[in-house]
């Protein structure tokens, strides 16, 4: 059930449902360092980190959050040894195999940004399978990225719009931009948040995060509750957002 007009969480403290974000971004970062804390191997933390999320979408939908990114794997992740990168996708199956149909059935749909033809063909499939499971779902854009890296998104934007009709020395227009990245027809993001306490972008959404709010959490991913991604939600309430205006 979608909040109403304002309503409290743990902390006791009102969100207030007028003043949620549309689509919140999120860098889910430190899944490594916390099976490493605990004297795991790495790939726990992926594990770990993939449990994670479930709550945290679950709660966006209930929220009635309109659209939900989440970095699960960079561009710049092939740089790992491939024995990590292939629990990371296998991972990915896992967790579309078995969280699909329950997707669904909350009303989440499916979709992803980022270069996926280059992912192993197992990910490619449960990809496509789970997008069109879930294709008119319309509660919450479950985004994930996946060979996502926002340089290499915008040069895909850039040479799709140079190879479509438009006219002899038309010039590219921020909108027609827009429509040619992975998120067209999404709004772009009120907030981004990253976990793990780190402060950097990591090549995520460069054009999309223009005007975003930003929330760099403590916690490691694993570690990120619906609690935590509650105070991130108070935190945006009390942000001034101007848009380079007055406000
Ligand atoms: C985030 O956790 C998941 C991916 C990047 C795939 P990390 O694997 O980056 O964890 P840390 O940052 O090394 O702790
Ligand atoms: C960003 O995290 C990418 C994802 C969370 C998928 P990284 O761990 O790859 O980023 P850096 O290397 O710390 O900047
Ligand atoms: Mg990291």
């Amino acid at each position: 059930m979608p909040v109403q007009q304002s309503e409290s969480n743990q902390q006791g403290v009102p969100l207030v449902a007028h003043r949620l974000p549309r689509h919140i971004a999120i860098i889910m970062d430190g899944n490594g360092r916390w099976a490493q804390q605990r004297g795991l191997d790495r790939t726990i933390g992926h594990r770990e980190g993939v449990k994670a999320l479930k709550p945290i979408v679950k709660e966006a939908t209930r929220l009635g959050i309109e659209v939900l990114t989440v970095y699960a794997f960079s561009t710049e992740n092939w740089r790992r040894p491939s024995s990590e990168i292939d629990v990371l996708m296998g991972l990915l199956v896992e967790f579309l195999a078995s969280e699909t149909p329950e997707l669904k059935a909350e009303g989440v749909r499916i979709r992803t940004i980022g270069d996926t033809a280059r992912l192993p063909s197992a990910a490619q499939q449960s990809l496509a399978w789970a997008k069109q499971e879930t294709s008119s779902q319309k509660r919450l854009i479950l985004n994930l990225a996946l060979n996502y890296g926002a340089r290499d998104e915008i040069l895909r934007a850039v040479n799709r719009w140079h190879a479509g009709a438009h006219g002899e020395g038309e010039p590219l227009t921020e909108s027609a931009l827009s429509q040619h990245l992975d998120t067209a027809g999404l709004p772009d993001p009120d907030l981004l948040i990253r976990s793990s306490g780190e402060f950097r972008i990591s090549n995520f959404l460069l054009w999309q995060l223009a005007y975003a709010e930003i929330y760099i959490s403590e916690k490691l991913w694993p570690d990120f509750d619906p609690a935590e991604f509650h105070r991130a939600l108070q935190d945006y309430q009390t942000r001034h957002r101007r848009f380079g205006g007055l406000g």
